[in-house]
């Protein structure tokens, strides 16, 4: 559907490539490299076709001066420099003539990786409302316009979708790995199919959960998603994280009687109290009080959901199971990625938290496919397509803004 980078003869030419260099930083130190690494196949493909490359990645949001100067991409270019142990220049955006001036010196297979995209967000919202001549400038720096930022595929920027209105466009290796895997693995699973729906927010994933019900034969529910449905049903959730939108209960209690086989879930979780921190406590879901919150699963469940585990082909993760950052709630996503990497199954974990819990966890590369997407993962599977280069006419979709 999209044309491969393969299929393009780029050889000797000057690249502008997006990528997704949209890593955790803290104090300007990278905290997780994943995306960076997962970037390497693309670029090292283009050096050996004597490419002179141009990167153009975003990194945070940018709505004041000063976040321009937290979220620069300079820590992206020192750590790219020493994964491919080659020239990585990092170049500010500020003068158009000079950046022009820069690339043509380029020697073939050097590289220049630019100033976060959304820099040009701020004093006026450019990069993010799609700004055409924006676009045009930075398609102006190359001859070939490679998109391999899959964690960005849903948004329409100037970065994404403009630049592929000005120059031939094709999709990196990355990108094609992770549409390879999600349509494999997620879109067309071999049965039994499981999936394991965790996080925060049902009101961001209703749609995604509704779209895969149909195909899956077991639903896992944690985390405020199952919050939310075990309010629903009547159970006490305390002070839980959950929805309290009207609309998205009604949603939520629909779904849970049209696929009341599929879905389960918890009986037991791990409870906080409001007004003590350091209470903990293990329970049955029909025991929990008014002051509590429930912050991760508990063994039981973590057995109930072991056998389903253990009987799937295909198993998609998204989500996590309980806080997982604080040590005391982290058993249930710990446990449940300790028994999903030794399942035969081939499990996909799709999704920010679940990816990053998976890496810090250290269990990440016993899985099928760690996706670098967070929301493009979700929207990729409920659309089957990247907004990010289809045709506004095509999908009748209004320009993306953050
Ligand atoms: C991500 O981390 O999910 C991607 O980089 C997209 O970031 P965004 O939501 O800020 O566009």
């Amino acid at each position: 559907m999209y044309k491969k980078l393969q299929d393009i003869d780029v050889t000797n030419k000057k690249v502008v490539i997006r990528l997704d260099y949209n890593v955790p930083m803290k104090d300007g130190n990278i905290l997780d490299d994943f995306k960076i690494v997962q970037s390497l196949d693309t670029l090292k493909y283009l050096m050996e076709k004597n490419c002179k490359i141009v990167i153009l990645s975003h990194l945070g949001k940018v709505k004041s001066e000063k976040d321009k100067i937290i979220n620069t991409l300079e820590p992206v270019a020192k750590r790219l420099k020493e994964l491919l142990k080659s020239n990585v220049i990092f170049a500010k955006q500020n003068d158009a003539e000079e950046l022009h001036g820069l690339i043509d010196k380029l020697n073939p297979k050097d590289i220049v990786l630019l100033e976060n995209t959304r820099t040009q967000d701020f004093p006026e919202k450019k990069e993010s409302k799609c700004d055409m001549e924006l676009a045009k400038f930075w398609a102006s720096l190359g001859e070939v316009f490679v998109f391999d930022a899959f964690g960005s595929s849903h948004r329409r920027h100037s970065s994404t979708y403009g630049i592929s209105k000005y120059l031939p466009t094709c999709v990196g290796l990355l990108v094609q790995k992770e549409l390879e895997m999600l349509n494999k693995y997620v879109i067309n699973a071999e049965h039994p199919f499981t999936i394991i729906m965790g996080g925060a927010k049902i009101d961001d994933k209703i749609e995604l959960m509704n779209k895969l019900l149909p195909k899956c034969d077991h639903m896992l529910l944690t985390g405020g998603i199952a919050n939310t449905c075990l309010a629903t049903i009547g159970f006490q959730t305390g002070n839980s994280l959950k929805s309290k939108d009207p609309d998205i209960i009604n949603q939520v209690k629909t779904m849970l009687v049209t696929y009341k086989n599929k879905i389960l879930l918890p009986f037991d979780v791990i409870v906080g109290n409001t007004y003590n921190d350091e209470y903990i406590s293990q329970k049955n879901i029909i025991a929990v009080d008014t002051n509590e919150e429930i912050k991760d699963i508990g063994i039981k469940t973590i057995n109930i959901y072991k056998d389903i585990i253990h009987q799937s082909k295909s198993i998609f993760v998204n989500g996590t199971a309980g806080l997982y950052e604080d040590n005391r709630f982290a058993n249930g996503t710990r446990e449940l990625l300790d028994i999903l990497s030794k399942s035969l199954a081939n499990v996909i974990v799709g999704g920010g938290d679940s990816a990053s819990a998976a890496r810090n966890m250290n269990y990440a590369d016993k899985f099928s496919f760690v996706s670098t997407g967070g929301g493009a993962t979700l929207e990729y599977i409920i659309k089957e397509k990247l907004d990010a280069l289809d045709d506004e006419e095509e999908n009748n979709s209004e320009i993306e803004i953050l």
